[in-house]
């Protein structure tokens, strides 16, 4: 079922702020910052030779990020997204063995433009897992 490690996510209030803390203090190859109102997120990714980090800052007034960064005000670890074949697969299975996929179940278009789903810390030893098809 599971792949490679897509990227680790991490929220933060400024994503600005996170992107030139990668770029100037660990020399990382970073990317412009990228709106995507339907996530409610602004995204950053900083490209590692083995995976990505994704660096998310709230947008719009229902980010799924906010309670979380009220939680975690100077930011934190958010999710980790895996890659997996088939999504549709992978969720019928995942969802077989009891983990709750979020939303309505259905794969929405993620930042690379390709489906993902997340499944519910709870279920995933108390971390958020974004599945992503490869
Ligand atoms: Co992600």
């Amino acid at each position: 079922l599971i792949g490679r490690l897509n990227h680790v996510a991490i929220a933060v209030q400024d994503v600005r702020a996170a992107a030139a803390l990668y770029r100037e203090r660990l020399g990382a190859i970073v990317s412009e910052p990228v709106p995507l109102p339907e996530h409610g997120v602004t995204t950053v990714f900083v490209t590692l030779p083995n995976t990505k980090i994704e660096l998310l800052e709230p947008l719009g007034d229902n980010s799924p990020i906010a309670a979380f960064l009220a939680r975690h005000p100077e930011g934190g670890m958010h999710h980790l997204c895996y890659e997996v074949g088939d999504i549709l697969a992978a969720r019928d299975r995942l969802k077989a063995s009891g983990a709750r996929v979020l939303g309505d179940g259905e794969p929405r278009i993620g930042a690379h433009g390709k489906p993902v789903l997340f499944l519910h810390p709870k279920d995933m030893l108390g971390t958020l897992i974004e599945i992503e098809e490869a």
